[in-house]
């Protein structure tokens, strides 16, 4: 039996963003600087990471509270090891409708078949170039395109639904907004435009940065014809339109230009165990320390539903409001966007 919860705002939570690791393989310039995660950075240790069986301890509790989505992300989600064990796991998890996972891609080619055998159903995948040298830049680590379009085609071949989430940053990555789109109109993928974010507080984030949404569309406008799409589902994330010619949507997710905070349903969950209600409020509510000192699933699911029903986040609203926010804020790689 689910139980609907609503916080402040009378928003449902449907939706769990569980990061299982915060390290990742690429140090993205938006997202893990290279100069500010270096070879010294403290990431968690082994031991402050919630168990497989911590986590489907919670995500039950989450999916008796509302939930019918789960996404694995990280940092780097398929670093942390025997990942396919936690999907097959969650997969089992009565009320479910959707599992997926984020990821940037290149080791795929080794676990997508795994992946989808344990029930995983769906992948993002991450690309912001198709320039060899662009993409090395911009991933800081000078990983060329093949292993993404590798990990791409390992997922097709597996069988597992794939979206491709392209970070939009200005005097950055303009240039690939129109080839990314023609690569995944031919290849038959879904790909978004997503605006650069104002995410923690290591990645030098400023307005003029930013490609807007509006932006982009006028620059796809120029080469194909566009139809809106009807939101599938109530609180969706990306603003999806349709190729006219081609049954395949190309979508943008505008955090900035026009925020979608009034129907957000996403709890998130840090690698640690501390659930963040927002992904711009630093504040979290521990629950692993709580599991570990002998709660009960019945006090899980109070505390829980407590955290849920104080929520009043509305931070990218804000932004757009010029409400000045100085929350303390979370870093993007620790919470998994
Ligand atoms: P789908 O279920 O496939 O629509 O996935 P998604 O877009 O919700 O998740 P994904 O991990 O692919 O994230 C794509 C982008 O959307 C990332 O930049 C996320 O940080 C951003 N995003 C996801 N949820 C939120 C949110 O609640 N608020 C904000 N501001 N950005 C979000
Ligand atoms: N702004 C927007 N999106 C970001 N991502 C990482 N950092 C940022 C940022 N500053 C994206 C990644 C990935 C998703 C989980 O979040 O590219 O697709
Ligand atoms: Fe890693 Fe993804 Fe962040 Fe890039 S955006 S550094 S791939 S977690
Ligand atoms: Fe939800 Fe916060 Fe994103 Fe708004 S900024 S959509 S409240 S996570």
């Amino acid at each position: 039996e689910k139980t609907i919860i609503k916080d402040k705002l009378t928003r449902p939570l449907r939706d769990l963003r569980i990061s299982v690791i915060d390290r990742c393989n690429f140090r993205c310039q938006y997202c893990m600087p290279a100069d500010q995660f270096g070879p010294d950075f403290e990431f968690l240790p082994r031991s402050a990471l919630l168990t497989y069986e911590e986590i489907v301890r919670v995500a039950n509790i989450f999916v008796q509270l509302g939930v019918e989505k789960i996404r694995l992300t990280g940092g780097e989600p398929l670093l942390r090891r025997d990942l396919p064990t936690l999907v097959e796991k969650l997969a089992q998890i009565d009320g479910l409708a959707d599992l997926a996972l984020t990821t940037n891609g290149v080791l795929l080619p080794k676990l997508a078949w795994e992946l989808k055998k344990a029930g995983l159903q769906r992948v993002n995948i991450s690309l912001d170039s198709l320039d060899d040298k662009l993409f090395g830049k911009i991933n800081g680590r000078g990983v060329a395109i093949g292993p993404v379009l590798a990990g791409i085609e390992a997922a097709k071949q597996a069988g597992l639904r794939i979206k491709i989430n392209m970070v939009v940053k200005k005097g950055l990555n303009e240039s690939e907004i129109i080839p990314m789109a023609k690569y995944c109109k031919a290849n038959g993928l879904e790909l978004r435009y997503i605006e650069f974010m104002d995410v923690g507080s290591t990645n030098g984030w400023k307005m003029d940065d930013v490609v807007t949404k509006r932006q982009i569309y006028e620059l796809l406008e120029q080469h194909f014809e566009l139809e809106p799409v009807t939101p599938a589902y109530y609180g969706e994330v990306a603003k999806l339109y349709r190729y006219k010619d081609q049954n395949i949507n190309v979508g943008f997710i505008t955090s900035v230009s026009e925020s979608f905070c009034s129907s957000c349903t996403r709890a998130r969950l840090s690698a640690n165990g501390q659930i963040f209600t927002c992904l711009f409020n630093g504040n979290g509510h521990d629950i692993r320390n709580f599991m570990r000192n002998g709660a009960t699933d019945e006090q899980l699911s109070e505390r829980i539903s407590t955290i849920w029903n104080g929520r009043d986040d509305r931070y990218s609203d804000e932004r757009t409001a010029g409400i000045n926010n100085d929350r303390k804020k979370i870093e993007m790689s620790y919470i998994g966007g």
